[in-house]
């Protein structure tokens, strides 16, 4: 590797918040070896699980403010290549609700923001249905904070990439119930593949909260005949909030 190509590996490994492991797998090693391995590709044992454990680490100790920025000059994963901009998550960091989504389309992307497009207008009124509305006791995010090019269903590397972020904004929102819009989100949340009709109508969990599963809002503007079933959903999460205590 040229000294110009190492350079931009040390600004990404920085980036990334890796460069103290890359130090200790120097010194450990010693400059021949770890060159040595960066040119054959060889595993050095140990460094890839600490490395992603570092990351991590690092994400769950960050603020809001902290936890944006990581997110705004995140490349952790090829979605940073082609995003317009990365779409955080929206609404009041005290809410008792929170609604996770699949990832930005393309008005989220050039917007920043979750659910405008006319999904978003349709979460809307699943919001107002149930006497809730943006931003007011209600968070709403993604599984990943950028857009998939062609609509395209994240990844599983993607979502776990991303995955710290959206594990911190629920460490630091607290909410009392999630509320999993569609199958991305809920194989995410829950780590499962079942398919979305047999999760639908009964409590699940993620770390400790309950979560419910219902029909992503393109879904239903597509399938009409399964709004019947996401009115089902929204009122089994009401009646679910109420037995929780919420603080309305
Ligand atoms: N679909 C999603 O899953 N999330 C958005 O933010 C927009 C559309």
């Amino acid at each position: 590797m040229t000294a110009a190509g190492r350079t931009r590996r040390k600004d990404i490994l920085r980036e990334l918040g890796l460069a103290p492991l890359w130090r200790t797998r120097t010194e450990m090693h010693g400059r021949a070896s770890a060159e040595k391995a960066e040119a054959t590709g060889e595993p050095i044992p140990g460094l890839h699980v600490d490395a992603k454990e570092d990351r991590r680490t690092q994400i769950s100790r960050m603020g809001w403010d902290e936890l944006k920025a990581s997110v705004e000059g995140c490349i952790a994963c090829p979605l940073s290549q082609s995003r317009t901009r990365t779409v955080f998550g929206i609404g009041d960091r005290n809410a008792d609700w929170l609604y996770v989504g699949e990832g930005p389309g393309a008005q989220e992307d050039a917007t920043g923001e979750p659910f405008v497009g006319q999904a978003g207008k349709l979460l809307d009124n699943m919001l107002a249905a149930i006497d809730l509305k943006r931003g007011q006791n209600v968070y709403i995010a993604n599984i990943v904070k950028c857009r998939p090019p062609d609509n395209r269903a994240p990844t599983s590397h993607e979502a776990h990439q991303c995955e710290p972020y959206l594990a911190r904004q629920i460490e630091l929102i607290k909410p009392r119930l999630i509320i999993a819009l569609g199958k991305v989100a809920a194989e995410n949340l829950l780590h499962t593949d079942a398919s979305l009709g047999s999760l639908r109508g009964r409590l699940h969990q993620h770390s400790g909260i309950p979560v419910i599963v219902t029909y992503h809002p393109a879904y239903l503007l597509r399938t009409l005949p399964a709004k019947a079933k996401a009115w089902e959903d929204l009122c089994f999460a009401r009646r679910t909030m109420g037995t929780l205590g919420t603080s309305e």
